[in-house]
């Protein structure tokens, strides 16, 4: 049998470890957005495999999300959207370019100006197979 003491004492550290995960919790939410990893692309030209989670990851080319997904402000970066939402993809102008040149204009823009990654005339360096 437990003695009364003991089993306050087992009350009281049950409800002391209640509140410490409950404060951790909050204190610490889980990390959210959840972010795809990689992402294939189908187009006929051929298949396009984008590492979404090296482009962003610090560890990876820590890229921030706000170059990509180009509307946001930074608190705003877990409402990132898919690209297509704004741009069509059969209609654009200079301003706003169709679906596909967006990709090629940012994809292909990024690697020029940091001297890395396929450049837009290497084509099957992102469209392999
Ligand atoms: C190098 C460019 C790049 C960076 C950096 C980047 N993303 Fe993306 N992200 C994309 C592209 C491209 C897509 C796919 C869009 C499409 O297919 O229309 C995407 C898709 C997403 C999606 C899925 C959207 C949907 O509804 O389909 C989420 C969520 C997302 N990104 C969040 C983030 C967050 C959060 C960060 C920063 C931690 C980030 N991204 C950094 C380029 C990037
Ligand atoms: C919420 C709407 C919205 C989303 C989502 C969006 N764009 Fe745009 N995009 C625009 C608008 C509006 C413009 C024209 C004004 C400007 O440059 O901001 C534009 C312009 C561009 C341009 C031309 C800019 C230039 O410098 O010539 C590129 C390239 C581009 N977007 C790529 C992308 C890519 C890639 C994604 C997805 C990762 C994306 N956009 C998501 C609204 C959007
Ligand atoms: C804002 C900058 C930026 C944008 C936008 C960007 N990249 Fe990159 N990308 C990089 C950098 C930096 C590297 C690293 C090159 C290195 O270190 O060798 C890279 C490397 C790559 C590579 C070669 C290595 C690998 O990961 O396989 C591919 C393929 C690639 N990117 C595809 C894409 C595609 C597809 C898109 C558009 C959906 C895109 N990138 C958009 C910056 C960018
Ligand atoms: C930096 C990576 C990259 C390079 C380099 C690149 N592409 Fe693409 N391409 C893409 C991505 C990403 C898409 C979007 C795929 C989708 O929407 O399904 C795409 C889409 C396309 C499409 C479909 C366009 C549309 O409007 O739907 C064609 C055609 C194409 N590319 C041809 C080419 C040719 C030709 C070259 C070389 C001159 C080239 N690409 C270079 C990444 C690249």
């Amino acid at each position: 049998m437990f003695s009364k003491f003991e089993l306050k004492l087992a009350y009281g550290l049950a409800i002391w470890l209640l509140l410490v995960g409950v404060i951790c919790y909050a204190a610490f939410p889980p990390e959210t957005p959840d972010q795809p990893i990689r992402l294939l692309y189908t187009p006929a030209a051929g298949k396009v495999l984008f590492d979404h989670q090296t482009h962003q990851s610090p560890t990876g080319y820590g890229i921030s999300c706000g170059d990509c997904h180009h509307t946001l402000a930074e608190d705003e970066y877990d409402q990132a959207q898919s690209c297509v939402e704004c741009h069509d993809p059969n209609e654009g102008d200079e301003e706003v370019p169709k679906r596909g040149d967006a990709f090629h204009k940012q994809c292909a823009g990024c690697h020029e100006a940091f001297g890395a990654g396929p450049v837009e005339k290497d084509c099957s360096a992102c469209h392999v197979m």
